[in-house]
């Protein structure tokens, strides 16, 4: 037990023996998946969840295997005791906080691969990340078995990939989508705003408004490959300093479209100096 304002369990054991208490009582159980560095997207999460299911779960788990050796792992903002208040006040009744041990024992050796919704854009740019995200994500439901899970939007790949996992692999969990919550520019909130510095923070805002004008130019028209060309321009223009995509994709399979049809999605990922920011949105 941590001394947080919020109740821990730091092993498997700890956390069944929470849910299966509260199962015995009749309670709903909601999980909400997390690296910790928590604002306010995380909290909307909790706050859903809370509406929707009777117990809320909270996992804190800076995943090493969705890292790539090059990548922010290190890094990666901290602070447990902040975002234990901070679960605590948006309703939160458990955090879930393993050691690496917990989560890969020595001798550790599966690795869960979602093919088809992986592969492209995030998958192309950082192959090592979503088989990292979709082990963790199925150890995570199957120790606390919740009714149903919690993500953002603002990473949409990783959601479609959990869903399609959720879906092959028979869980019977809901895997619930949640709306991005935005800065008052319009930025997604994410845990690496925080590496941003003043100048980087003010082209970032950038980014939802050249979405929205490709959306508006495709909406309007225009062919796919040229308001995908025309926002990475924007971008460029704008100050970011290498764009990884913009692709405007069909919104359940991720494959390109010939032309525009519903449902559909804009994604993008762009770099302003270290830091490397996605967003997507509805066409
Ligand atoms: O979105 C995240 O914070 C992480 O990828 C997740 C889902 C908690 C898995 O580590």
């Amino acid at each position: 037990m941590s001394a947080s304002p919020l109740s821990a369990a730091r092993d498997v054991a700890g956390l069944r023996a929470a849910v299966n208490g509260w199962r015995k009582a009749g309670l709903s159980v909601g999980l909400v998946p997390t690296m910790g560095a928590l604002h306010e997207g995380h909290l909307s999460l909790v706050r859903t969840a809370k509406a929707r299911c009777d117990r809320v779960v909270a996992s804190l788990f800076v995943n090493p295997r969705q890292f790539a050796p090059h990548e922010d792992f290190e890094r990666y903002p901290r602070d447990e005791a902040g975002d234990s208040t901070l679960l605590a006040s948006a309703g939160c009744d458990l955090l879930f906080a393993p050691e690496r041990t917990v989560m890969y024992p020595e001798g550790f050796s599966t690795n869960v691969i979602v093919t088809s919704v992986s592969t492209p854009l995030e998958g192309e740019m950082r192959p090592h990340f979503f088989g990292g995200v979709a082990t963790v994500v199925t150890k995570l439901l199957l120790q606390c078995l919740p009714d149903a899970a919690f993500f953002g939007e603002k990473d949409y790949q990783q959601l479609l990939v959990i869903k399609r996992l959720a879906h092959d692999l028979d869980m019977p969990i809901e895997i619930v989508g949640c709306p991005t919550v935005r800065e008052h520019d319009g930025l997604a909130m994410s845990s690496r705003n925080a590496y941003l510095n003043a100048d980087e923070r003010r082209v970032a805002g950038r980014l939802n408004l050249v979405l929205h004008e490709a959306i508006k130019a495709v909406r309007g028209g225009a062919a796919i490959v040229d308001a995908e060309a025309e926002a990475s321009r924007h971008l460029s223009a704008a100050g970011f300093t290498s764009i990884d995509y913009v692709a405007i994709r069909d919104a359940e399979t991720l494959e390109r479209l010939d032309e525009l049809r519903d449902p559909a999605r804009v994604l993008a990922a762009a770099w302003l100096g270290k830091t490397r920011l996605i967003d997507n949105m509805e066409v």
